[in-house]
């Protein structure tokens, strides 16, 4: 890293490890004599927290990150967790209990990009324990007794990365649709950062609602409120309906070996099949926990609403998403790709 960089990070990145309850240190990941990384980085990597990651802003009830406060529209509370956890089980569910599709052979360092509540690092290190598994994110709300493998840090992915070029095995990047602005520029960052050979996986919902029967009416209301939340989002400079391209950004940024999946996902329990109605009952639980703390910044501050216009609007689209009668579904969007083996590279 030059010397411009390391200034630019180091002043970015309080990218600290957790600490009290966290305490964790990213030093045995990040060798401070690995090449281009800078002791300064390494000793601000392994800096005890400032308590300022944890000085919680909170609005209309709900609590939002502290660390680059503002990047992130969404809440990081209790109940938020809860629901990033069933959205989770969901999708591990739906891909029929698999963590990833990359074909990985034994990783070593792997790297869980916006990690939230650290369910999917905290269960990848613990089917790879020979891995070391980090997961970063904008929020320290990661839980403090994890399997030794497992590490938790605090920082911004869109800024330019803590760790050396060529270091990692697999860059998992998982429902980042609603909060990366710059997804090319992170997509050729995980390049730069994997080993050649490494693979990269991006999974996210793809949040345009959809049906095969003609039984979801044209004026759908929860297809009106992801409208809302796309447009609302544009004018925070984030593309909700980005997972569409980034099949693109990844061959764009030198990926071979380019795969994706694209699944159903069901919208309540209208399915026979016993296995997607669990799917569509906690995707229906995760949309109607979810619309009052996904919609309240993108509505008010992106499209100028009132609070209660937002209240009264999602009171609305829960009414029509407890409708069975509708058989609508999202797609989840799976995608992977490898940086070239170093023979090919
Ligand atoms: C919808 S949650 C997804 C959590 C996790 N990837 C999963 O699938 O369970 C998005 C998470 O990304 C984090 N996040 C958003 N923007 C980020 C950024 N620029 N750098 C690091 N984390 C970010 C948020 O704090 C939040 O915890």
């Amino acid at each position: 890293m030059d010397r411009t960089a390391q200034e630019e990070h180091a002043a970015n990145a309080q990218s600290v490890a957790h600490q009290a309850a966290h305490t964790i240190e990213v030093g045995d990941d990040v060798d401070p004599s690995d090449d281009g990384y800078a002791t300064d980085d390494a000793s601000r990597a392994s800096t005890s927290v400032s308590s300022s990651v944890r000085d919680y802003s909170f609005e209309n009830g709900r609590r939002y990150h502290a660390f680059r406060e503002g990047t992130y529209l969404f809440p990081n509370d209790e109940s938020e967790q809860e629901r990033e956890d069933m959205k989770h089980a969901m999708v591990v569910n739906l891909c029929g209990g698999a963590l990833h599709y990359a074909p990985l052979e034994d990783p070593q360092k792997v790297i869980d990009i916006g990690t939230g509540t650290g369910i999917w690092a905290v269960d990848m290190g613990d089917e790879y324990p020979n891995a070391t598994v980090l997961g970063i994110d904008l929020s320290p709300i990661q839980p403090s007794w994890v399997p030794p493998n497992v590490k938790f840090m605090v920082d911004d992915a869109e800024s330019r990365w803590l760790h050396p070029e060529n270091h990692f095995d697999f860059v998992h990047i998982r429902n980042l649709a609603s909060s990366i602005k710059d997804f090319p520029k992170l997509i050729s960052a995980a390049y730069a950062h994997l080993k050649p050979g490494g693979w990269i996986e991006l999974q996210d919902l793809y949040f345009k609602v959809e049906c095969d029967d003609g039984s979801m009416p044209e004026d759908y209301v929860l297809a009106k409120w992801l409208d809302n939340m796309e447009q609302g989002l544009q004018n925070f400079g984030v593309d909700l309906l980005g997972p569409r391209k980034h099949p693109a950004y990844v061959e764009e940024a030198g990926f071979v070996n380019v795969q994706q999946k694209i699944l159903k996902v069901p919208i309540g329990i209208w399915p026979k099949n016993k296995t997607l109605k669990t799917i569509g009952l906690y995707n229906r639980t995760m949309i109607i926990d979810g619309l009052q703390g996904n919609s309240m910044k993108v509505f008010t501050k992106g499209l100028g609403w009132s609070v209660q216009e937002v209240e009264v609007f999602n009171m609305e689209v829960r009414k029509a998403v407890m409708d069975s009668s509708i058989h609508s579904h999202l797609t989840f969007n799976v995608l992977y790709g490898q940086k070239p083996p170093e023979n090919t590279a």
